[in-house]
């Protein structure tokens, strides 16, 4: 890999976890600057020269969602305009990614309508991580890698706990797939909680399908939001007589006072641990004795490595992970 033929940049949003993805890869973190302006345009410049260079640009669109999103279709539009030879936009949370179907009508798609500003201002290639729906790959008329950084964090999770009995849990209906495929690789038994949505950010949850008693049980899910979904499940877990009650999301939003309800639980002893990574900026400033924050920095040095090499993502990157997983059952 010539270090010289690739460039790595970090967005606002994101420019801690691309400073620690070069230093992983040993480059210097290519300069650039954002500004705004009194009226609230962003204007982005690129310090340096990206000409027949690879690039590779971090940012998350999370808080503030659309100030995020219009700083990275910026960039995307100032690298295409330098002679970039490849733009690989590496996005370790896609916001509006809930938005994903019409569920009523007369409502957008807006995570598809993200993607195509995406790919018209000039992106090559996108780089997803535990996208909320696979389907939302689809939504781009361009490559698309989705990676799957639960095995980072499941990776974290089994080295610091031994558990005896334990249950991966699905919050929800949507989230089975995913909690399925962690299931198999440790041949845990799975569970199944009811989750309703009667209104926006309000949660119901009345059931829960599997035996969760004197179970270790560890949810699983994408995103934290409000943690409506998170504290219900657990909840209902510990009701239904679950030993511990564990967590693993991905994308730490934490919105209103999601974090404050959290230390709680966690002070009351009804959740044990909470493990979330990175992908979120914010994420280090939550980090605490039971909450702990994986780093996705390795994860996507590698991934930068292999695709440079161009070989198999999904035999040298997951491969790795779920051999490393299975090593320690
Ligand atoms: C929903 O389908 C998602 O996977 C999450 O379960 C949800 O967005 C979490 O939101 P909140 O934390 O506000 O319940």
């Amino acid at each position: 890999m010539k270090n010289s033929d690739f460039i790595i940049f970090g967005l606002t949003n994101a420019t801690k976890i691309a400073q620690d993805v070069a230093n992983k890869l040993k480059v210097k973190l290519g300069k650039c600057t954002t500004t705004k302006f009194a009226d609230g345009e962003i204007l982005v410049k690129f310090n340096e020269t990206v000409r027949g260079k690879d690039v590779y640009i971090f940012q998350s669109t999370s808080k503030p969602v659309n100030d995020s999103l219009m700083e990275l279709l910026i960039s995307i539009d100032a690298l295409k305009r330098a002679s970039a030879k490849t733009i690989n936009v590496i996005i370790p949370y896609y916001g509006y990614a809930r938005q994903d179907r019409k569920s009523q009508g007369r409502e957008p798609i807006t995570a598809k309508l993200v993607a195509n500003f995406i790919k018209y201002a000039g992106a090559t290639k996108v780089v997803l991580m535990d996208i909320h729906a696979d389907q939302i790959q689809g939504f781009f008329d361009i490559p698309v890698d989705t990676l799957k950084g639960t095995w980072i964090m499941m990776d974290e999770f089994l080295k610091t706990h031994k558990f005896k009995d334990l249950c991966i849990v699905s919050p929800d209906y949507g989230g089975v797939k995913r909690a399925r495929n962690i299931a198999n690789s440790l041949n845990a038994p799975l569970a199944i909680v009811d989750k309703r949505r009667p209104a926006p950010n309000q949660v119901e949850v009345s059931n829960i399908l599997g035996d969760v008693k004197d179970k270790d049980c560890l949810l699983v899910d994408d995103m934290i939001d409000t943690g409506g979904t998170m504290m219900a499940a657990s909840k209902l877990l510990k009701e239904r007589g679950a030993k511990s009650i564990n967590i693993m999301c991905t994308h730490a939003l934490f919105s209103n006072n999601a974090i404050e309800k959290f230390n709680k639980c966690i002070k009351d002893g009804n959740i044990s641990n909470i493990y979330i990574s990175d992908s979120i900026q914010a994420s280090y400033e939550y980090r605490s004795k039971n909450i702990h924050v994986c780093s996705l920095a390795q994860f996507y040095a590698e991934f930068i490595k292999i695709q440079s090499e161009n070989k198999s993502i999904s035999e040298n990157l997951y491969g790795k992970q779920i051999e490393k997983l299975n090593a320690k059952k």
